[in-house]
């Protein structure tokens, strides 16, 4: 018996791979749903479901920006100083003395460009393709969170440089806010922590940038994604090309094959 063969009989190997070899359909299911990597993938898709020219991929390139943000926010985390004077000079001192660092917060700055650009595309997409339906229409209201959290985490990060263009632009953000009828001096209090952009303003930004948004765009997608699942995959309409159905039928093929 061969070393891989042996090894394979062993409890070490047992307890890890608990499946055959995947060369029946019943192995393969075990593969999937018995690996923590794998389980999170469905088991069957559709073909026409992950058609590049059905979802563009929006959707994956939203999570792509918001993991490359969350790396390269951890990196400019290490030289960031969130404090009146502080910010404004950890920021000169990364553009010039640490290495790497203009090109690390060159790539946070476009993959939050990216970001926004990407979500709103995505939903623009959802819209319509018409996925916003039944049973899709919680999913939709959670992907507007999403995209309130997407706005509000680029807002909230364009004061912390605290150079003239951060803070003169977040006055006047704040002063749109300001005429929301009824709340409006509410939600400019609360945005500012107080009348005006202070010392107060840049830690409550801050702590909404790199924690609190963070966090609960994570919460958010987990649920998007989980609930992507639980609503029967990605939205599949019936196929309109009457040659492809008739070819799928001839090939013996299933709707949901195509
Ligand atoms: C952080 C932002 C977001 C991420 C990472 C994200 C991710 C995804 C992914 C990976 C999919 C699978 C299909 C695809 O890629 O198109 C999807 C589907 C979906 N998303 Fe999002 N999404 C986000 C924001 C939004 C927003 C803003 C909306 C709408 C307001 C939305 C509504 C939906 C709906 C309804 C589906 C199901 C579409 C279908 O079944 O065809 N998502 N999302």
């Amino acid at each position: 018996m061969g070393l891989w063969a042996r090894f394979k009989n062993t409890t070490l190997y047992k307890s890890i791979y608990r499946n055959e070899y995947p060369d029946t359909p019943r192995n393969q299911v075990l593969v999937i749903l018995n690996s923590v990597v794998l389980h999170l993938h469905p088991v069957k898709v559709p073909r026409r479901a992950v058609r590049m020219s059905y979802t563009w991929g929006l959707g994956g390139l939203s999570l792509l920006m918001f993991l490359m943000l969350t790396v390269t926010g951890v990196w400019l985390m290490f030289y960031y100083v969130p404090s009146v004077p502080g910010a404004y000079e950890s920021m000169k001192a990364l553009e010039t003395d640490v290495i790497f660092g203009p090109f690390a917060r060159n790539l946070h700055r476009w993959a939050a460009h990216g970001m926004v650009i990407a979500v709103w595309l995505h939903m623009t997409r959802v819209f319509y393709t018409g996925s916003y339906k039944p049973p899709r229409e919680f999913n939709w209201v959670i992907g507007v969170a999403l995209f309130l959290i997407t706005v509000l985490l680029s807002f909230t990060g364009y004061l912390l440089p605290w150079d003239q263009l951060a803070y003169w632009a977040i006055q006047v953000g704040s002063n749109m806010a300001k005429v929301t009828p009824v709340i409006g001096t509410y939600v400019q209090r609360a945005l500012l922590d107080g009348y005006d952009i202070g010392p107060a303003t840049l830690v409550r930004w801050y702590t909404l940038h790199v924690i609190l948004l963070p966090l609960a765009c994570i919460a958010l997608m987990a649920v998007h994604f989980w609930r992507i699942r639980k609503d029967g995959g990605i939205s599949t309409p019936i196929p309109y090309d009457e040659d492809e159905v008739e070819g799928a039928v001839e090939a013996g093929l299933a709707a949901d094959d195509l």
